[in-house]
């Protein structure tokens, strides 16, 4: 049975608790990261650590496995509103955010790999709101860029699924209510979960039939965290994604 997950993007932010989390739980952990002493520095010695950049899809080819359950794609050329590298040119967004997500698809397919890819998105992605012109101003082309690499995604051919986040912040994760609905919201300057709870709501993703296929938003809300049932059944709900937007 397939017990190693691949995480591209795994130094900072998500994909870094995504690894921590998956850690912790005991399955073994592959990291494709720009910089292997960083990475070791920062993960230690219980990951694989492949060098990989996704603008270079040669590194990329090199450094994907078949055999992995799922590969977590958490990369993003430019930081959140916790302030690192904020602005981007838009040479460098397309080249990390849509060219490095086919890098990665065309990789994986050319290695016959047979697992999931789980694309970390944002919410509202499609749809005109003040929130989004005001990112694509920031980071031009940003929102073109994400559209169409999830439309690239749901055509790949390969088993996905599209986790869209709001605003990610750095706050203590399992301390909010976590609400998983369908792709239908506007991304808002008030909306924000914690970095964690998304990389909770990714990994369940990564191991539920139920998620297959599927592009969902989340938020948090009112009351307690909830369990994996909780999430499950929520996930549960959400329809299939139309194969084109
Ligand atoms: N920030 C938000 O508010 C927000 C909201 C919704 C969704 N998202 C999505 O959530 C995901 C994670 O966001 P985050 O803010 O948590 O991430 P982050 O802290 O900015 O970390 C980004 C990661 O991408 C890696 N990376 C950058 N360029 C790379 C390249 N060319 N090749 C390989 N790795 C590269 C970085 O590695 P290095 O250490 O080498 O730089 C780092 O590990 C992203 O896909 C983003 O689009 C973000």
């Amino acid at each position: 049975m397939k017990s190693r997950y691949c995480i591209v993007g795994a130094t900072r932010g998500t994909g870094l608790l995504i690894a921590q989390q998956l850690l912790q739980s005991g399955v073994r952990v592959r990291v494709v990261v720009r910089n292997i002493e960083n990475a070791r520095r920062i993960l230690g010695d219980r990951v694989e650590v492949i060098q990989g950049d996704v603008t270079d899809a040669r590194s990329v080819r090199e450094a994907l496995a078949e055999d992995d359950k799922a590969i977590f794609f958490t990369v993003a050329a430019t930081g959140g509103i916790d302030g690192r590298a904020l602005f981007g040119s838009p040479t460098a967004i397309r080249e990390v955010t849509y060219q490095g997500l086919l890098n990665v698809v065309e990789a994986a397919r050319s290695r016959c790999f047979t697992g999931r890819v789980i694309l970390a998105s944002v919410v509202g992605v499609d749809r005109s709101s003040v929130m989004i012109r005001l990112l694509d101003k920031i980071k031009p082309g940003l929102q073109q860029n994400l559209m169409e690499r999830e439309r690239y995604l749901r055509t790949s051919g390969l088993d996905y699924t599209i986790a869209r986040a709001p605003i990610l912040i750095n706050a203590p994760a399992g301390k909010r209510n976590i609400q998983i609905t369908r792709a239908i919201s506007k991304l808002t300057a008030g909306s924000k979960i914690s970095r964690g709870d998304f990389a909770r709501v990714m990994i369940l993703a990564s191991q539920q039939t139920a998620a297959s296929g599927k592009t969902f938003e989340m938020f948090a809300a009112k009351g307690e965290a909830p369990s994996d049932e909780q999430l499950l059944k929520q996930l549960e709900a959400i329809p299939p994604s139309p194969e084109l937007r």
